[in-house]
């Protein structure tokens, strides 16, 4: 598969990822983020339901999302605009320059930006979110690791060895066993991971 055209798929309204709510797993995970009060970051935030979720959890913290769609990033603007802690970036995660100024990262919340990153960016997707995060720090989401061989989703679904492999250098990794509340659509494909940087 080629890189995703991904302002073209929200122009167009073509986006299944898009369920209008924050991931429903969100709710049983946020008390890991609350370890320190440090901003929180949602790379691809898409159009902000997973923001507005951390921003009603903590009305006092710095939440900070990043997408490459201008469309999407003006949805999320829109959808947080009651809370002024929320800043939304119109950037690429991988430029941190860009978008995360002087704030103290304590903790990234994932979900369907490591699968929508291409597989060559791995690595640069775990040295990132490595760098970015103090000892201590949460990257906590979740990821495509259970997916048929077959079945490449959405778009980039990663095994869980590989997943394990490319992190387990720098983070202590918890894997959930699947039985997490999800969407209906999402059963069985995916896995809470929570890693805490070494
Ligand atoms: C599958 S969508 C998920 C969006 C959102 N997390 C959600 O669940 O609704 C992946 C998102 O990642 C964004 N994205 C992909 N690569 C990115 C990058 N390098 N930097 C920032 N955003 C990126 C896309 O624009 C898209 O909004």
């Amino acid at each position: 598969m080629n890189e995703v055209d991904w302002e073209s798929r929200y122009q167009n309204a073509d986006t299944p990822w898009d369920k209008g709510e924050c991931h429903p797993a969100l709710t049983g995970l946020i008390h890991r983020f609350a370890t320190n009060e440090a901003a929180i970051i949602v790379p691809g935030c898409g159009r902000g339901w997973d923001l507005l979720a951390l921003a009603k959890e903590f009305p006092a913290r710095v939440l900070i999302g990043v997408d490459l769609s201008l469309s999407a990033v003006l949805a999320a603007r829109e959808l947080c605009a009651d809370f002024p802690n929320v800043q939304v970036h119109h950037a690429d995660f991988f430029e941190t320059t860009s978008w995360l100024g002087n704030y103290l990262v304590g903790a990234i919340w994932e979900h369907t930006c490591f699968c929508a990153i291409p597989p060559a960016l791995r690595d640069d997707y775990a040295k990132s979110v490595s760098q970015l995060l103090p000892a201590g720090g949460i990257l906590g989401g979740v990821f495509f690791t259970d997916m048929d061989d077959e079945k490449s989703g959405p778009p980039w679904n990663c095994q869980l060895d590989e997943l394990k492999q490319r992190f387990a250098g720098s983070f202590a990794i918890e894997i959930g066993d699947g039985s997490h509340a999800t969407f209906p659509s999402r059963q069985g494909e995916e896995r809470v991971i929570v890693m805490t940087k070494i």
